[in-house]
């Protein structure tokens, strides 16, 4: 008997729960269109007591999807409840894209990646700026300090208001991080080469401290991975000090790749195009 799966146009979804703002099927849409391709890519409300359940489903082998991604609360299970999965996942002990391969159910974390590859296209050479502070200890900062340590810098201060959750991450990811609490901020950017908002801090139009971007190396990095706003408020302080930014837009777009790639078989590009199409979203 024939696979199912040979014969029907590829599906994928992305599990949350919320899952209302996602963006992600705007995204694997636009791609879908551009590339011509019949396949589908939609959101499912999964709640946490109904994930196991659900990941059983995907494992059958008259599944609906042949994979998907996972957002909040589901990244932790999905990497406990995953076939396989990569040494990147399960370092982080999180996976954001999942996919079928030899009837196994395959895990990774595409969102350092993600951040990584934003810097690259937006500012190339950004690696070779000296120390990064990374303001955020949560699951995204997680994924940033992987990416940032595997990418080689020497230099990662971890700053967060629970200075335990710091110190846990600073265990979890070796040498080149220290973890500090908010007070030693402002002296943590002088000469500082990249800084990188992980917090929640400046999202959805809430307030942000004012930081001392002017103390940091005048060819400096500003980044942040809220995007909406786009223009954060760490972002328009940055500007302000005559400091470049990256915005958190391309980290969400680059994020998503990889999984279409598997899913559908082309890795996409990440287009100005498509930028434009997800900010009239935001
Ligand atoms: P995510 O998984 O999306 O990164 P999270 O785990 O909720 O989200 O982490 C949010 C981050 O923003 C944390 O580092 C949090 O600091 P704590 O670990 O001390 O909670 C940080 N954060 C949220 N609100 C903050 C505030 N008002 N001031 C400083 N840091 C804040």
């Amino acid at each position: 008997m024939r696979d199912s799966r040979e014969t029907i146009a590829p599906r994928a979804f992305v599990a949350g729960y919320p899952i209302r703002h996602s963006r992600s099927p705007l995204i694997h849409g636009c791609w879908l269109e551009k590339y011509g391709l019949t396949g589908s890519y939609q959101k499912v409300s999964v709640a946490p007591e109904d994930f196991a359940a659900f990941i059983d489903l995907l494992k059958q082998p008259d599944s609906f999807y042949c994979g998907g991604n996972v957002t909040i609360p589901h990244k932790e299970a999905a990497c406990r409840l995953a076939d396989r999965v990569d040494p990147v996942a399960e370092e982080l002990g999180a996976a954001n894209t999942l996919w079928l391969e030899d009837g196994l159910l395959h895990a990774t974390n595409t969102d350092g990646l993600g951040f990584v590859a934003s810097l690259d296209s937006r500012r190339p050479g950004w690696d070779r700026l000296g120390s990064a502070v990374v303001l955020g200890a949560g699951g995204a900062s997680r994924a940033i300090l992987q990416a940032l340590r595997d990418r080689g810098l020497s230099e990662i201060h971890v700053v967060n208001r629970t200075v335990e959750r710091a110190r846990e991450l600073v265990d979890r990811f070796g040498k080149p991080l220290e973890a500090h609490g908010l007070d030693a901020l402002d002296a943590l950017l002088v000469d500082a080469g990249l800084f990188v908002n992980t917090s929640s801090l400046g999202m959805d139009g809430t307030e942000a401290p004012a930081l001392r971007f002017d103390r940091m190396r005048s060819d400096g990095l500003v980044t942040d991975i809220v995007y909406v706003p786009l223009k954060t408020p760490f972002l328009l302080q940055a500007e302000k000090a005559g400091l470049s930014t990256v915005d958190g837009l391309g980290m969400l777009l680059h994020q998503a790749a990889p999984g279409f790639q598997k899913w559908f078989g082309i890795l996409p590009d990440v287009t100005e195009e498509l930028r434009d199409v997800v900010l009239m979203d935001i």
